[in-house]
């Protein structure tokens, strides 16, 4: 047993050695003992960065600092003795007796010292490749060994690296960690600060003296609400609350890639500068800077008191606090109610029912103002809880931050064009009172004048349809509309109406003869035959008139009687979007129930995409068209249809495409038409296909719009990746979604796109969609979106999306990707399915 432990530590302290080796090689390090000059750097292992002496522009003094070894514009982003300079080139710097990294003019006198807090005689300084230098622990003993004892990152001057934590203590002090240099030739600590305020949500604050100078606005985990379209977090890269080990938070700015330098550098100025070094130009490029402009400026236009376009105005219900002031351009004494809550009058009758009374007036897009408290309760109890504490001014409702209330003056609002969050004041009820009299008084003189207009329109119009109806009808042949049997004199009919969009409009939808239909596939020859879909097999004909279709033949008992089956069919027939396959016909004779679909040339989806021969004619200007049209079709499907259809088999097999390879949902409404009675004994069914069954359907037979959201998520991968789900599962990966997920949260997810159309791929629009697909694909319904958000999402970048939580069932795709539509078949989970939602009926 000893012996094992003793080899296990050996392994360790052996482990632990040829990673330290592997880490720091002898030109970016230095030990005790060694003492380097001015003129002797250090350089990180990839060349990143250089330590060594310098001087600032315009000044002969050297300093001891780091700066970007590869970067023609010399960057300095840290400095060891900022405030004592070397006056000549005879300065030292090295490890002394005690561990510190000390700064020695020539006179040996010390300068500057690191003042660890952990003595050590043997120790390395190891400058590393993100820019931070480190003090390890040279101890014999293999638990001390490369133990850190102090690190540049944790004593910053005026520079943010990427890499860096700044820590956060959520209940803690604000922490002006960077100062700015006084000017450009004195590294010196000058007027500015930043840093971090973690109260409420963190935030990021510049200080001038004591003064606020700027804040970021709250960090709701995305993004800093105070600045809309700039920091915004891309998947692996931007800012990142961190779980430290030890429990603490902190602040980090994450980038895909070291070698890409980016940096955020407290600037002599007081602004807030983020610059990315651009190799090509040999020039720092700025991101941003800030502030900009006065509205950025903290609490520009005074309290209670919003800043628009430079320009300041008095909240709804508020009123300049020194009118002439204010007028004159002193926002200073900002703004104060014109009538004050009753809660806090001096009254007490007026006190108990009044605050329940009080409105709130929603300030929309802006900047929430400072010094929140957050509570952890949803939107209709924050507002409750700012009506019951009569302090409350305000309250707004953040995703990422949850509820937040505001007790004390209302400071630094700004208005965005877009972008921000909205802000509830609370106000007297007397304020909106006012406010709806005259809105009331303008509504009306205008709306009587518009009332007349609208309703002479109106008139005009049916009078106008009344007359070309009556016209048309005179032209009609007058016709029946349902073709009743294999008449084929009448056959040409299908055809013309269907020219015409004429199922929409509300009348029949043509039933054909059976003998028709078999005519037009050539007796369901094996020729004719497209495929074999859950439902039953495919067959291609041709009606008489020319037109081409696919019959699809249903296979099983549809569990309704005929007449019940034909009224479904009809109701489906209704659903028209373009991103639906439309329904031209169908055919019902004893046994026989066949749909007559209109043809579409490039067959389903699955056909391009699994097909190294094919995939590449999908292009990702194509493929992403195809994502569109897809969550339009189910949108349509889900909401806006009639009938409120949860599709739940939607695969890639079931995306049809037409000639300009537009999707088009294929199979709706199955559900319903099989679903109809589920008391018949052999309808043991579950209606979908593993690998893109949503958890809770596939286990618990519990489906709703967001179990065909999940489908949705794995089919959107599969376009993404042009390869089938099932086609991961020989490698380590359950299936796509882990994989997926690896590639997330590894931070490449551009590595899940198809390498065969990598050229043209627009990459933002790639990155949306996975992001997109892992939040379609997560483990709980409610955490999906609904197919509403996730159509914004797609077709805007403008709208944030949340991190997706880790997908955990994915392991869960147990059979083939095959149909499972088994009448016969007993499936385990097949036993509490429910039946088809039927809402809007
Ligand atoms: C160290 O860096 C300084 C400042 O960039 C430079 O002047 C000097 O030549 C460098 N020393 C060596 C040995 O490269
Ligand atoms: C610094 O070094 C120069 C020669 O390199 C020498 O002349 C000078 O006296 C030294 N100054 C001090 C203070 O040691
Ligand atoms: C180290 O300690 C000395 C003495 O307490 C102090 O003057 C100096 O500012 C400290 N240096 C740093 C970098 O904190
Ligand atoms: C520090 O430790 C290293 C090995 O751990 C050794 O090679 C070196 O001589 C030691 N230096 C001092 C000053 O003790
Ligand atoms: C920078 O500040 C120092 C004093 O802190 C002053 O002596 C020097 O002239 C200033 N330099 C410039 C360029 O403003
Ligand atoms: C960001 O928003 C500001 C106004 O809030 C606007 O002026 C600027 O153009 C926007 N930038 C981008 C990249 O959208
Ligand atoms: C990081 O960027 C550098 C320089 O642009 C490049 O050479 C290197 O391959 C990149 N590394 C990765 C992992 O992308
Ligand atoms: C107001 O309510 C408090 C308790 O909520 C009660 O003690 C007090 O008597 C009430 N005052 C009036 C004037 O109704």
């Amino acid at each position: 047993m000893v012996t094992c432990m003793s080899v296990f530590f050996w392994f360790v302290f052996l482990l632990s050695l040829s990673c330290y080796s592997s880490f720091c090689l002898a030109a970016d390090r230095f030990t005790s003992g060694e003492i380097l000059r001015d003129g002797d750097n250090i350089t990180s292992k990839g060349g990143n960065f250089v330590m060594g002496f310098f001087s600032p522009m315009g000044t002969s003094k050297r300093y001891l600092g780091i700066w970007y070894g590869d970067v023609a514009v010399k960057t300095v982003v840290w400095v060891a003795n900022r405030e004592k300079p070397v006056h000549d080139k005879n300065g030292t710097y090295s490890i002394d007796k005690i561990g510190n990294l000390v700064v020695k003019n020539g006179h040996g006198n010390l300068l500057w010292s690191s003042n660890v807090s952990v003595e050590t005689r043997n120790s390395t300084a190891c400058l590393n490749d993100d820019g931070n230098l480190v003090m390890l622990n040279n101890d014999r003993d293999a638990t001390r060994l490369n133990r850190v004892l102090w690190e540049s990152f944790l004593n910053p001057t005026d520079t943010f690296l990427p890499g860096m934590r700044v820590f956060i203590e959520t209940q803690g002090e604000e922490r002006r960690v960077f100062s700015s240099w006084r000017n450009e030739s004195d590294p010196s600590p000058g007027r500015y600060r930043m840093g971090v305020d973690p109260r409420g949500a963190p935030q990021i604050v510049i200080w001038n003296g004591q003064d606020r100078r700027w804040r970021s606005g709250y960090f709701d985990g995305v993004e800093f609400t105070g600045v809309p379209n700039v920091t915004r977090s891309t998947f692996f890269s931007g800012f990142k609350i961190n779980n430290e080990d030890d429990g603490r938070l902190s602040f980090i700015y994450a980038v895909s890639n070291i070698s890409s330098f980016v940096r955020f550098q407290i600037t002599v100025t007081g602004n807030e500068l983020q610059q990315r070094w651009n190799k090509d130009k040999r020039q720092w490029n700025t991101l941003q800077s800030r502030p900009v402009g006065g509205c950025d400026l903290y609490n520009f236009c005074g309290n209670f008191a919003k800043c628009d376009k430079e320009e300041c105005f008095c909240l709804e219900g508020f009123e300049p606090r020194v009118p002439q002031q204010w007028h004159a351009g002193n926002r200073k004494g900002g703004c104060v109610r014109k009538t004050e809550l009753q809660c806090r009058s001096n009254s007490n009758v007026a006190r108990n029912d009044s605050a329940k009374s009080d409105g709130f007036w929603a300030l929309q897009n802006v900047k929430l103002p400072d010094y929140a408290d957050i509570a952890n309760v949803n939107i209709e109890e924050c507002k409750t809880k700012c009506l019951n504490a009569c302090s409350c001014n305000a309250y707004a409702f953040v995703r990422g931050i949850n509820c937040m209330t505001w007790r004390d003056e209302l400071v630094d609002i700004e208005h965005f064009e877009e972008g921000g969050n909205t802000l509830y004041v609370r106000l007297d009820p007397s304020e909106f009172g006012k406010k709806t009299r005259t809105i009331k008084i303008v509504v009306i003189s205008a709306l009587v004048p518009l009332a007349i207009a609208v309703m002479v329109a109106v008139w005009l119009v049916c009078r106008y349809r009344a007359r070309k109806r009556e016209s048309k009808r005179t032209n009609e042949i007058p016709k029946n509309h349902v073709v009743k049997s294999g008449e084929f004199s009448e056959l040409s009919e299908p055809c013309d109406l269907n020219a015409e969009g004429h199922q929409g409009n509300g009348s029949e939808l043509p039933f054909f003869s059976f003998s028709m239909v078999a005519t037009a596939t050539d007796d369901f020859s094996l020729a004719n035959k497209l495929g074999q879909g859950g439902f039953g097999p495919v067959y291609k004909g041709r009606l008489p008139c020319g037109q081409e279709v696919a019959v699809k033949r249903l296979s099983q008992k549809s569990g309704q009687g005929d007449e019940q089956f034909k009224n479904e069919i009809t109701l489906i027939a209704k659903l028209q979007h373009r991103n639906l396959v439309r329904l031209v016909g169908c055919c019902v004779e004893g046994e026989e129930k066949m749909l007559i679909y209109e043809y579409m040339p490039n067959k389903s989806l699955d056909t391009f995409l699994f097909v190294t021969a094919r995939k590449t004619q999908l292009n990702w200007r194509k493929r992403f068209n195809i994502i569109e049209g897809i969550a339009r079709g189910l949108l349509y499907l889900h909401r806006d249809s009639r009938l409120r259809i949860i599709h739940r088999d939607l695969k890639a097999s079931n995306i049809l495409l037409d000639e300009e390879m537009n999707p088009k949902i294929s199979d709706f409404g199955m559900a319903r038409i099989f679903g109809g009675n589920q008391n018949e004994a052999n309808t043991n069914r579950v209606v979908g296909t593993y690998g893109y069954m949503a958890p809770e359907y596939a286990m618990e037979g519990l489906f709703s719009g967001k179990s065909d959201v999940y489908s949705f998520g794995i089919l959107l991968l599969e376009i993404i990746c042009g390869r089938r789900n099932t086609g991961f599962r020989t490698e380590e990966h359950s299936g796509i979604i882990g994989y997926a997920w690896e590639k997330w949260h590894e931070g490449s997810p551009l590595d899940l796109v198809d390498r065969s159309i990598w050229d043209g791929c627009q990459q933002d629009e790639a990155l949306r969609c996975i992001h997109l697909a892992l939040l379609c694909v997560q483990d709980f319904a409610v955490h999906r979106p609904n197919m509403s958000s996730v159509v914004l999402m797609l077709e805007t970048d403008k709208v944030r999306l949340p991190l997706p939580r880790q997908p955990t069932y994915t392991s869960m795709s147990r059979s083939v990707d095959e149909d499972v539509w088994h009448g016969n078949q007993d499936l385990p989970s097949s036993n509490n399915v429910t039946v088809s939602v039927l809402i809007g009926r």
